[in-house]
């Protein structure tokens, strides 16, 4: 039986709906707690440059009310290396960020900014968090995260979210062959393989069954299923999922 997938549980739009009333509530610090007591195997949560929705004292109130490892979304900015090795999260995944994107839409270009990115990363690595790159399924970029010598990469699964919602499932199904294939490449150069975005109760399935892959991260739906039957059903639905889908 293939190795246990963990679950992290992204809780960056639990901080959407608060801030767009502009005060305390709904509390992220309480959805990861919730979160932690659910099942969840971490806590992902992303310091936008526009503080859209996690603000910076969010981060260590969510530090210091878990015990579960956090995995700190980032963009490579000077501010957010300070603000990384202030908190030193045990995980901080690197992710381009545009103002004018709704959400992370692309994978980092690792490739044409490899000497560029080794130096941005070696600090974190230094200060002990393990480092993860955000990028597409691409062999050139995954090869390019290995060269550099960060330890984990997240292979972005949008486009492949998006064709299954579409119902173009040739298109989908090359998609995931490419999926496939970038976490089989990346195992064998010796990097730990995450996945996410997008994911949800119809789509995971297929992305839980790759064997390389140890860690999905997961935010925007669980935080909308949770609006219907509670975020620790909708947590533990997906947690059966996975399982059933690595069983
Ligand atoms: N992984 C990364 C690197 C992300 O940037 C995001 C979105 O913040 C996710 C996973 C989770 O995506 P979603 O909210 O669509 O589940």
């Amino acid at each position: 039986m293939a190795q246990r997938l963990r679950l992290g549980v992204n809780i960056d739009h639990v901080a959407t709906l608060r801030n767009a009333r502009g005060g305390a509530l709904p509390d992220p610090v309480r959805a990861a707690v919730m979160a932690q007591a659910a099942g969840a195997d971490g806590i992902t949560a992303h310091l936008r440059e526009d503080r859209r929705h996690i603000r910076d004292g969010d981060i260590e109130a969510i530090m210091a009310a878990i015990t579960l490892p956090l995995n700190f979304e980032m963009a490579a900015t000077a501010e957010m290396q300070e603000i990384a090795l202030a908190h030193r999260p045990h995980a901080a995944c690197i992710v381009p960020e545009r103002r004018e994107e709704r959400t992370t839409e692309g994978g980092l270009e690792v490739a044409g900014n490899a000497n560029w990115m080794g130096e941005y990363i070696a600090p974190l690595r230094d200060a002990g968090c393990r480092v993860s790159l955000f990028i597409a399924a691409d062999p050139a970029q995954i090869a390019a995260a290995a060269h550099i010598g960060a330890p984990v990469i997240e292979l972005h699964t949008g486009a492949y979210c998006d064709l299954h919602a579409e119902g173009d499932f040739a298109a989908c199904d090359a998609e995931l062959t490419r999926l496939i294939a970038g976490a089989k490449q990346a195992a064998d150069l010796g990097l730990e393989v995450h996945m996410g975005h997008g994911l949800s109760y119809d789509n995971v399935a297929p992305i839980a069954a790759i064997p390389e892959v140890v860690e999905l991260n997961i935010g925007h739906f669980l935080i909308g299923e949770a609006v219907f039957v509670g975020l620790d059903a909708a947590i533990a639905k997906m947690r059966a999922l996975m399982d059933a889908a690595r069983g």
